[in-house]
């Protein structure tokens, strides 16, 4: 096997795994369970799995630890569960594993009945079923494992008109001002509606979910959005519909007042915001969408 970590060469370091000499910080492995299939190995994403030189047990050498993602896929493959993570980590509560029998029609028809929702009943939403969908989005996949998004969830939803309030603000001052920006053009009608006494920014969602990260993270973007895409897909399954809240996304990336209200950790930026809610309406048919795009090659 290769091995994307470059291991050192066990016999010339003298590195044996002989009984108790090595202890391992990531995972355990149960020696009288384990039946050497060397699944783990070849499931590990960065190859640091290697096979005991005395009695065939796996182990992580102290040396490549460091390379350890925590993903837990040796945990989760391994047939004969001997495998056991040290690091602090939070499992999931279920027992199910696979689809858990959804057909892939039935996911189809899940998915594709996913809505930007824009119109919300005023009736909040509870905290722990936002804390049971963010215990799903949790399993969102991050480069390297990294886990990196934060979540402020705008529960108060005064405090989600404020954002929408300061973000028609920041919009007045870039009119006022020779700044440019792309989204110059769609002010005007933005502060109209906005005068009007609708909210076009957070569409009078009574909640927002903000992820946030460290802004010097180059991944963290990436990672916060595939998140809140797990969010407004798992939204459905609570009775819940959301809506990416990109205005609102723009305004914060360039207006403090924003980041004050949201009360940021220091260094922290806004990666994207989601309004969410119960929908006020439901979708009667699923509209079109262009044709997926292949190339096969
Ligand atoms: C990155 C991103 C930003 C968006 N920002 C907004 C927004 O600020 N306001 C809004 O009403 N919809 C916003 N949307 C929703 C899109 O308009 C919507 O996804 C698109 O029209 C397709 O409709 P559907 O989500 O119902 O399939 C955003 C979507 C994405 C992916």
């Amino acid at each position: 096997m290769t091995y994307i970590v470059e291991l050192p060469n066990e016999k010339e370091n003298g590195l044996f795994k002989n009984g108790e000499s090595i202890t391992m910080t990531k995972i355990s492995i149960d020696p009288e369970s384990c039946t050497h299939c060397g699944i783990c190995m070849k499931i590990c994403p960065v190859g640091i799995i290697i096979p005991g030189a005395e009695d065939n047990v796996p182990f992580i050498p102290a040396e490549a630890e460091t390379f350890c993602s925590e993903c837990g896929a040796c945990e989760a493959y391994c047939p004969t569960e001997c495998i056991s993570p040290i690091f602090e980590t939070e499992h999931y509560d279920t027992t199910e594993i696979g689809t858990a029998g959804i057909t892939s029609e039935q996911l189809g028809t899940y998915m594709v009945n996913r809505r930007s929702i824009r119109n919300y009943l005023g009736k909040p939403v509870d905290k722990a079923t936002i804390k049971s969908m963010l215990d799903i989005v949790r399993y969102s996949p991050s480069g390297m494992n990294s886990q990196p998004v934060n979540w402020t969830i705008v529960h108060d939803t005064e405090r989600v008109k404020k954002l929408t309030a300061h973000s028609i603000e920041w919009m007045r001052n870039v009119l006022e001002s020779d700044v440019d920006h792309p989204v110059k053009p769609f002010m005007p009608a933005l502060i109209g509606s906005f005068e009007a006494g609708n909210d076009p920014i957070c569409r009078g969602a009574p909640h927002i979910a903000i992820a946030h990260a460290p802004a010097e993270n180059p991944m963290a973007f990436t990672d916060s959005i595939i998140a809140l895409t797990w969010f407004e897909l798992a939204a459905p399954g609570f009775g819940l519909g959301a809506c990416w809240a990109g205005f609102l996304k723009i305004a914060a990336d360039s207006y403090e007042p924003i980041r004050e209200e949201l009360g940021l950790p220091e260094g922290h930026a806004v990666q994207y915001a989601m309004m969410f809610g119960y929908p006020k309406y439901k979708a009667k048919s699923v509209p079109g969408r262009n044709p997926a795009k292949i190339k096969w090659i």
